[in-house]
């Protein structure tokens, strides 16, 4: 069965290929064929360091380097200065961390939720104990959402940043962006979104959103590995610390000190991963161009499919609510360990995840250990959804 965009991913054209039903999207998508093409050509033929060389290579490479910044600008409807490459999600919110919450004093708050990856919640903490800040948490609804509602209610004039994910790699869950940038703005907090999990479904419209901060990873949008991107507003940048120092992201060094460039170069120091930044730059502008209501409506029907056959099975528990979730499921099946489930579904073909998922407060909040989770993308078809089903059915034979 193929997927109108079932073209475009090389890795379904691989004979024999490993984990043929690939149902573990959450961790890390497929890549698309132009950026894996636009990752040969900068590998290959544009190989060279870049914001240095006077060469006619090193400046085709900073052409192209640059090219991939405006482009994701561009997807994101910001100014191409604003956009700092990074390894991924994890080093965005560290930048943030490190680099703005510098400034703040104790006193200051920074609200953060039960339902975060601990990319989202670690840095956080850590700043917490440099800067003796106050971290507040909002709890996480039976549905597994955000409880809005309190977190209205937590929000004050000390609080000075509220970090919260854009979608749950959990429960699947939606955040209410709108709803959290208003109780922020009456308070003139700032807004961080990770968007890890968010991205995939179609660039964010960053100025449309109305947040400070935003957050994504190259490996969960079809992109390379190893490349991320921190958005801020330009006068946010304008006022943060670099987290690393070195060669590039300096105006003047001398021995008694150094001055910082302009952003973005002050928060990439060193030389930066080149060719997967070019390979984002190609995946992100490929999946601008996509039918997003499209790519939704499939995930939708697909995700229906699987949470429909589960309901069919009494001793599986999902998590997440019915609706406002993208095709992220978290199950559990009574008697059974998360991974033993994971291993029985590799048996059938069927690549899932089982464990805490980075989220350990989260899995503290509903008393479990693990849950095992299964996870969509455009390429994901009914056959892969059925072999689950059918794994799932072998696994509660073998384990329960
Ligand atoms: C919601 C969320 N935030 C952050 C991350 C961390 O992303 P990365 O490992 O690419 O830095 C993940 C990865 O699973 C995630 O799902």
């Amino acid at each position: 069965m193929t997927t109108p965009w079932s073209a475009d991913f090389p890795f379904l054209a691989v004979p024999d290929r490993l984990s043929p039903h690939y149902l573990d999207n959450a961790a890390t998508t497929q890549i698309v064929r132009p950026a894996l093409d636009a990752l040969v050509r900068a590998e290959v033929e544009l190989r060279a360091n870049v914001h240095r060389a006077v060469h006619a290579r090193g400046e085709a490479a900073t052409a192209a380097l640059e090219a991939a910044r405006s482009a994701v600008a561009a997807a994101f409807r910001v100014q191409g200065e604003e956009i700092i490459f990074t390894s991924g999600t994890t080093h965005a919110i560290n930048l943030v961390a490190y680099g703005w919450g510098q400034r703040l004093q104790p006193g200051d708050r920074v609200i953060v939720s039960a339902l975060e990856h601990h990319a989202n919640l670690v840095p956080w903490q850590m700043l917490a104990e440099r800067r003796g800040i106050e971290l507040s948490v909002v709890p996480v609804d039976e549905d597994g959402r955000l409880d809005l509602a309190a977190f209205e209610d937590l929000i004050d004039h000390q609080t000075r940043l509220v970090a919260l994910t854009h979608a749950s790699n959990v429960t699947g869950a939606v955040t209410d962006v709108a709803r959290v940038v208003a109780a922020a703005r009456a308070v003139d907090a700032l807004v961080l979104l990770d968007g890890a999990q968010m991205a995939r479904h179609g660039p964010p419209d960053l100025e449309a959103l109305g947040v400070d901060f935003y957050a994504c990873s190259g490996h969960k949008l079809f992109g390379p590995t190893g490349i991320g991107v921190l958005w801020a507003r330009r006068a946010v940048l304008a006022d943060m610390l670099p987290m690393l120092g070195g060669g590039s992201m300096i105006r003047r060094v001398t021995l008694s000190g150094s001055t910082w460039a302009d952003p973005p170069r002050r928060f990439e120091a060193g030389t930066p991963p080149i060719a997967a930044a070019i390979g984002l730059g190609a995946a992100i502008s490929w999946l601008s161009v996509q039918d997003h209501s499209a790519m939704a409506a499939h995930e939708h029907a697909l995700t229906e499919r699987l949470l429909e056959g589960l309901r069919q099975r009494q001793q599986i528990r999902v998590l997440g609510p019915r609706r406002g979730r993208i095709g992220v499921v978290a199950i559990t099946i009574e008697g059974a360990h998360p991974h033993d489930i994971a291993q029985v579904l590799d048996q059938h073909g069927v690549a899932v995840r089982g464990g805490h998922h980075c989220c350990q407060p989260l899995m503290d909040r509903f008393d479990l250990d693990g849950t095992t989770r299964l996870s969509l993308a455009p390429y994901t078809d009914a056959a892969d959804i059925d072999a689950a089903l059918a794994g799932i059915d072998d696994a509660i034979r073998q384990l329960t």
